[in-house]
């Protein structure tokens, strides 16, 4: 079929011909942006999930709800580098100066403006010129302390928006980024609208291990936080993510052969788009039979190892990589660490390192105590596939 209108979309955060699977998701974020429209207090989400199970195309539904609406969407993205601090002035500002160009009262957004401007000061964020004049006036946001301070300039954005009978939504990705005490500052913050009922919350979304979360953070996010599984699709979803496209050019897929793909892709949404691609550019028939589905799986493979996989392998040292190949051959979704290390013929406690590493880089997660996974869906195979290449590459 003609690959220039191919509505498939494999990709990072691209979104999907037809979105399956996540309704319940979906109406839940729908509740909260209309309950935080009318000012009513609202719990904040975390998405959690593995690599590719669709989080950032669900955020980006998210925002588009939130768009239309009178609650503003502020988007950021966590990385390894930069600090919350860092990431979130720029955006804060920009909201901050548009509800400063609405009409009617502006007294919070100036407080809020102030607040911003002492916060950078004392956080240290590069910020040029800020482009307004304000008076200084200390006091707000300029304690030292980031878990106080961020929270009282949430606080007033959250006030400067409600002058205006708006809200603000905090949408969150790859949250398993944020050091401990930047998720600690956030979700102090966000428990302070909770409880001053003040229109803002974070819809967030992260691998299923979030590092930064440990200790206190740990259970009084439990208390305030919603956390929903984002996971792969069912038999019947995944059949009906990859039939609907072709439906649209008037194409069927067999019951075999929508099988077929499921368990290739064990429901995993990357993979759908991954097979959908290639099977959309390989036929020109209808039905499409199960022989086919196998006939494009060698190219899907090999694109799938080029990008979404070797982009994960060149994020590791070697060492790292040798850990990852032993993890793969121990049998089991759930290896234990004891079984790695038998395999590397090392002790427990000389892979700490490497284990630590390998997790704050999103690569892997400990599903239990002694137990570890690969946050990548299908990694294991990709490196059975691959072992004997392990020491060239
Ligand atoms: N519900 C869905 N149905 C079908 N395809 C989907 C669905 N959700 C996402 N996809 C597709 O899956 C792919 C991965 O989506 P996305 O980038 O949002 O995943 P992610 O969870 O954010 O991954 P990562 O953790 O790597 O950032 C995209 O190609 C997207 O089009
Ligand atoms: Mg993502």
């Amino acid at each position: 079929m003609d690959p220039i209108i191919n509505p498939f979309s494999p990709g990072a955060g691209s979104p999907p011909p037809e979105l399956v699977g996540r309704e319940d998701i979906l109406t839940s974020a729908n509740v909260l942006i209309k309950r935080l429209e009318r000012g009513f207090p609202v719990q904040s989400v975390i998405l959690t999930g593995l690599r590719g199970v669709g989080k950032t195309v669900l955020l980006g539904e998210v925002r588009r709800m939130a768009a239309q609406t009178k609650v503003i969407p502020i988007h950021i993205e966590a990385t390894e580098e930069r600090s919350l601090s860092a990431l979130l002035v720029a955006p804060l500002k920009k909201t901050l100066f548009e509800l400063d160009r609405q009409r009617g009262a502006k007294e919070k957004v100036k407080r809020s403006l102030m607040a911003l401007r002492n916060f950078i000061g004392t956080v240290k964020v590069e910020m040029g010129d800020f482009g307004l004049e304000i008076e200084p006036q200390h006091g707000i946001a300029d304690s030292g302390d980031l878990a106080f301070d961020l929270g009282e300039l949430l606080a007033t954005v959250a006030e400067a928006a409600q002058e205006k009978q708006q809200g603000v939504l905090l949408i969150l990705d790859e949250i398993q980024y944020l050091g401990e005490k930047d998720l600690d500052a956030l979700i102090m913050a966000m428990h302070r609208m909770q409880q001053d009922s003040l229109p803002m919350a974070l819809f967030a979304a992260g691998l299923p291990f979030l590092p930064g979360l440990t200790g206190n953070v740990k259970s009084y996010a439990e208390r305030l936080i919603h956390f929903q599984t984002v996971g792969a699709l069912s038999a019947e979803d995944s059949a009906k993510a990859i039939r609907e496209p072709f439906a649209e050019a008037k194409v069927e897929l067999t019951d075999e052969a929508a099988a077929c793909i499921h368990a290739k892709t064990q429901g995993y949404p990357y993979f759908l788009q991954a097979w959908g691609y290639q099977l959309w550019n390989a036929v020109d028939a209808s039905p499409i039979f199960a022989e086919a589905v196998e006939a494009v799986t060698p190219k899907v493979l090999q694109r799938l190892d080029e990008s979404f996989f070797r982009v994960r392998m060149e994020r590791m040292t070697n060492a790292e990589k040798e850990f990852v190949f032993a993890m793969a051959e121990v049998p089991g979704p759930t290896p234990k660490v004891s079984e790695i290390a038998a395999r590397l013929h090392i002790n427990m406690s000389s892979l700490g390192p490497r284990r630590s590493a390998l997790i704050k880089k999103g690569m892997i997660y400990s599903p239990s105590h002694g137990t570890l996974a690969f946050s990548v869906p299908l990694f294991g195979d990709y490196l059975n596939r691959h072992r004997a290449q392990r020491l060239t590459s």
